[in-house]
């Protein structure tokens, strides 16, 4: 290997190929120390891992569909005295025999994408593993996009981005990161779309040249370099690929689709009742309500408050009866109380994480002092998904999974630390981090699906990584009632599309503060075209107004309908595209760079 130092690190670089192996559609490049796996999954789809020390760590992946096909490729190898040539019938991948360089290039040799330094990495010698980068040149006129919820410009050009889910109450333009972590780009340059998927949970950063230029690098804090490299050269097929490798979503029931209210909290019962009822006499159409913390026992999840909703079962049944499906909150943090069943449950079981020296990961939520399920863990999966039985059987038809970033007062999130079992594979926080909020989504939705059967399950998540969209849709947090955040929103809606994510919807109104009645139905207006609706605000927040449709006056009230009856209308076009959706994998928001790739003013 090669060593270059400068002030603040050392870093290193794989020595040249010595030799080759090749076993099907795989190949194995050995330089001195390190070895580079190549996996041809289709003409258009080939995964690089590399082992710095020539041991690679378990292939597993949360992000991939279970029994991913490999498709065949037809493969032909040449060599040379400088590289080797993988074609494939769209692609030609050079591996350089010096430092295991990589240039993808199309057959008719435009090149795709080019290794600066290309694989390099670090030790950390302060927690343990090493740093891995990867490191690439930035073509004429490319523009990026991808990477989940960023709240920010499309093209992420010039831009840095950080993968490591944040409850992030208020985000900002530009903040970075918040709730989500999708560990995949597009890039496009010269009509050529193609895209990178890192498939590694530790927190990961992206800099698209903000740090230099002309360069676009991408590393993780641990963990392997491993990622998939995807050709279009359109970007819809590329988001098609990504979605044949991390999944999509069954189809919804159709009420899904239709309209949601939402506040934090309605309470009591009556309150449910009478809202619900509002919808009827003004015979604006709503498909679903939301209980959010207040419903349950002093926060203890599963449980139900007996001042505020003593006969749940009963509500939940005159609700349907009305047409609304009722969903339910629920959270990771499960009280800390000897006399609570699910934290007996829990603590019996051993299901909740620990810390690095045997305590249990205690944090302030809701309820006060926590203890979290460790998601991670099959078993606990399995417990979880158990805990639902009795909540469909009284009348739930839905589960919102929030707080799961995991969400803790005081300090964040977790310390790096606790411990996971990582089916099967112990580890710490910082491993399990990105994917905590995906495990519990999963977990939730095996039990909706299991105890809903034969009808369809609905499950809606804050935080998630890549291929969540296999179990949950989304919604992108606790926004604010500004015009920037409008935009914002839709910002979001259109990236997330892009990474594979399109059952996603903001807060329709801002989540804090009041919009007023202009503010209120233009995001209507937006959202009747966004894949998930609803409104949604934080109605327990001092000063904060009532926000449904007819909370503005006549005027205001009029416009939403309108927008909400045309979603009624439109609703077998959404259901058709959630259909090409699932099973193709196409967006069902396409920002119009995907309709005109030549047009890369058409952002
Ligand atoms: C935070 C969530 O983002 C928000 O939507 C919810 O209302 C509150 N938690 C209370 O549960």
């Amino acid at each position: 290997m090669e060593i270059k130092k400068d002030k603040y690190s050392i870093k290193y670089f794989p020595a040249d190929i010595t030799k080759y192996v090749q076993e099907g559609q795989t190949f194995y490049f050995y330089a001195t120390d390190t070895v580079l796996e190549v996996k041809v999954f289709s003409d258009k789809i080939v995964r690089f891992r590399y082992a710095p020390d020539g041991r690679f760590q378990r292939d597993f992946s949360y992000a991939l569909v279970e029994n991913l096909t490999i498709q065949n490729a037809n493969l032909s190898v040449y060599k040379d005295r400088h590289k080797f040539d993988l074609m494939t019938d769209h692609l030609v991948v050079q591996i350089y025999k010096k430092s295991l360089k990589v240039t993808i290039l199309d057959r008719k040799y435009n090149v795709i994408s080019e290794d600066e330094l290309g694989f390099h990495w670090q030790h950390y010698i302060k927690k343990g593993g090493k740093i891995n980068y990867c490191s690439k040149k930035i073509q004429d006129g490319e523009v990026f996009f991808g990477m989940g919820d960023k709240p920010m410009e499309l093209n992420l050009r010039g831009k840095r981005i950080e993968n490591y889910g944040a409850d992030t109450y208020g985000f900002k333009k530009d903040q970075d990161p918040i709730y989500k972590n999708i560990p995949f780009y597009l890039g496009l340059h010269h009509d050529i779309g193609y895209g990178i998927f890192f498939d590694n949970t530790f927190r990961s950063i992206f800099d698209f040249g903000k740090e230099q230029f002309d360069v676009c690098s991408f590393w993780a804090r641990g963990g392997e370099m491993n990622y998939y490299f995807i050709y279009g050269p359109e970007l819809m097929n590329v988001v098609e690929q990504y979605a044949g490798l991390t999944g999509t979503p069954e189809m919804p029931p159709m009420w899904a689709l239709g309209y949601h209210q939402c506040k934090w909290s309605y309470y009591p019962e009556k309150q449910v009742r009478e809202i619900a009822q509002e919808f009827r006499d003004r015979g604006i159409p709503c498909d679903a309500i939301y209980l959010d913390i207040d419903y349950m026992e002093g926060f203890r999840c599963f449980t139900w408050s007996k001042e505020g909703f003593p006969k749940p079962a009963k509500l939940m049944g005159d609700l349907a009866e009305k047409g609304f499906k009722t969903i339910v909150i629920i959270d990771p943090g499960i009280k800390i109380d000897p006399e609570y069943w699910v934290y007996q449950e829990g603590l019996k079981n051993g299901y909740f994480c620990k810390r690095a020296d045997g305590e249990f990961m205690e944090g302030d939520v809701w309820p006060g002092a926590c203890n979290f399920p460790d998601y991670t863990n099959p078993e606990v999966r399995r417990w979880w998904s158990g805990l639902f039985e009795e909540m469909i059987r009284m009348g739930v038809r839905g589960v919102w999974n929030d707080m799961n970033e995991p969400a803790v007062f005081e300090i964040g999130t977790f310390p790096e630390d606790v411990r996971h079992n990582f089916d099967g594979d112990p580890c710490s926080h910082r491993k399990a981090h990105n994917i905590y909020g995906m495990q519990m989504a999963r977990a939730t939705y095996d039990g909706i699906r299991k105890f809903l059967y034969p009808n369809r399950p609905f499950v809606i998540t804050r935080s998630c990584y890549s291929g969540a969209q296999r179990f949950s849709s989304v919604w992108t947090g606790d926004n604010i009632a500004t015009w920037e955040h409008l935009w914002i929103a839709n910002m979001q809606i259109q990236r997330l599309c892009m990474s594979g994510i399109s059952f996603a919807g903001s807060d329709v109104g801002g989540f804090i503060g009041n919009p007023d009645g202009e503010l209120y139905v233009r995001w209507v207006q937006m959202a009747t075209f966004h894949p998930f609706i609803r409104t949604h605000s934080a109605g327990n927040d001092p000063g904060a107004e009532p926000q449904e449709p007819w909370s503005y006056g006549s005027k205001f009230e009029f416009i939403a309908k309108k927008y909400i009856l045309l979603r009624y209308q439109l609703l077998p076009y959404i259901y058709t595209t959630f259909w090409q959706h699932s099973t193709y994998g196409i967006p069902m928001v396409r920002p119009l760079i995907m309709h005109d790739q030549t047009d890369t003013e058409s952002l």
